[in-house]
């Protein structure tokens, strides 16, 4: 099943007046499918929170319209709107919980408020703590509570009034990378034994890698890019998102080797190549395949294989000599196995110490 369950169309919102006037989102766009999650990833400042915010109109954007599940929340009076973010539930970087009260008074806070009965919270309390495991924490206050477990009441308490989104505003980054895993996993399961679709936004790459199956690029309040995780990270086509990629593959081309680097070619130079591929494609035959069909000497500087989305994907970045024709004609070949190829700049055929 393919269909929508966020649509956002020409969503934009402006801080302030005049001069002092902030373009916090400019003219926004995005399909996000039931069942699905979907990453916003973004530098700070990018405008995230602010487009996460008018998912569930905490912020009213400026122009534009947001539908959640075909209903449009910009046109809503309060009334409908309170009933309508039932469906929506939303977890933040800082946990942001009640300290006075206990885990399961925290849970229950969102049933309270819609006039459930006192059987029917603790049945479902009950049920959330359960999945998220905090039955032995339910009678504690939240600074009795590591960061992991706050979030897992956070989360439980989004999902009290059974929403068909939630909504995840940096809800790893305050967390240690154990507890991160956790809460990653416990999202995972949410999103696929629930059916919950998840929207998450994050300036961690890693994160994206880890749960999402489709990403858009925010940058300056603007999505530049958007695509599967897998389409982005195997073929970024915007400089944010090669930035991102490069961050969470640890692929850096060495520091030495990054000062030589030349945007254009001078004589008896090479060229300094990134090729990723997924799935079947490895690394040996593409290489040896270069070097005795087209005659190219090829040094291999950096090499990765990971998995995202239960495929296999590697990076290669490799320094590559020989002649144009005989580069262009290897582009061809890899190009046609469906490697992607960007070439990252030239350096003097010695730099590598391969020369
Ligand atoms: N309430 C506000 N009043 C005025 N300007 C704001 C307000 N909230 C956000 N902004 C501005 O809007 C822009 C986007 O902010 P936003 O908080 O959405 O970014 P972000 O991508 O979530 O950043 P971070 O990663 O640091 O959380 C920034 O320039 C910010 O200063
Ligand atoms: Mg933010």
């Amino acid at each position: 099943m393919n269909r929508e369950i966020i649509t956002i169309r020409n969503l934009s919102k402006y801080y302030g007046f005049g001069t002092d006037r902030i373009e916090a989102l400019k003219n926004i766009n995005l399909d996000i499918k039931i069942g699905e999650v979907f990453g916003i990833i973004g530098r700070s400042g990018a405008g995230k929170s602010t487009l996460i915010r008018c998912v569930n109109m905490l912020e009213t954007p400026s122009e534009g319209s947001v539908f959640v599940n075909k209903l449009n929340l910009t046109v809503m009076t309060d009334i409908e709107l309170r009933r309508a973010r039932k469906q929506i539930g939303m977890i933040f970087q800082h946990f942001n919980l009640l300290e006075s009260r206990t885990v399961f008074e925290n849970i229950s806070l969102p049933l309270e408020l819609i006039g459930a009965t006192k059987t029917e919270i603790k049945s479902r309390v009950n049920e959330l703590l359960a999945l998220t495991e905090l039955k032995r924490h339910q009678k504690q206050y939240p600074n009795q509570l590591s960061g992991g477990q706050k979030q897992r009441v956070a989360i439980a308490r989004a999902l009290a009034t059974s929403p068909k989104v939630l909504l995840c505003d940096e809800a790893t980054s305050a967390l240690d990378p154990r507890s991160t895993q956790t809460i990653l996993d416990l999202l995972k399961s949410i999103n696929k034994e629930l059916n919950i679709t998840v929207m998450l936004i994050t300036h961690e790459m890693d994160v994206v890698k880890e749960i999402c199956q489709s990403v858009a690029v925010l940058h300056d309040g603007e999505i530049i890019e958007q695509g599967a995780v897998l389409d982005i990270f195997t073929n970024p086509q915007t400089q944010v998102a090669k930035d991102f990629i490069k961050t969470s593959t640890r692929m850096d081309i060495p520091k030495s080797l990054r000062r030589m680097l030349k945007p254009k070619p001078e004589d008896n130079d090479s060229r300094l190549i990134r090729i990723s591929y997924r799935g079947s494609a490895t690394s040996q035959p593409i290489i040896g395949y270069l070097i005795s069909h087209f005659k190219l000497t090829i040094n291999i500087i950096q090499a990765n294989i990971e998995t995202i989305q239960d495929e296999t994907v590697g990076v290669l970045v490799v320094e590559v000599s020989g002649t144009e024709d005989n580069f262009q004609q290897g582009l061809i070949f890899l190009n046609r196995n469906q490697l992607n190829v960007e070439i990252i700049g030239y350096v003097h055929r010695a730099a590598t110490g391969f020369a």
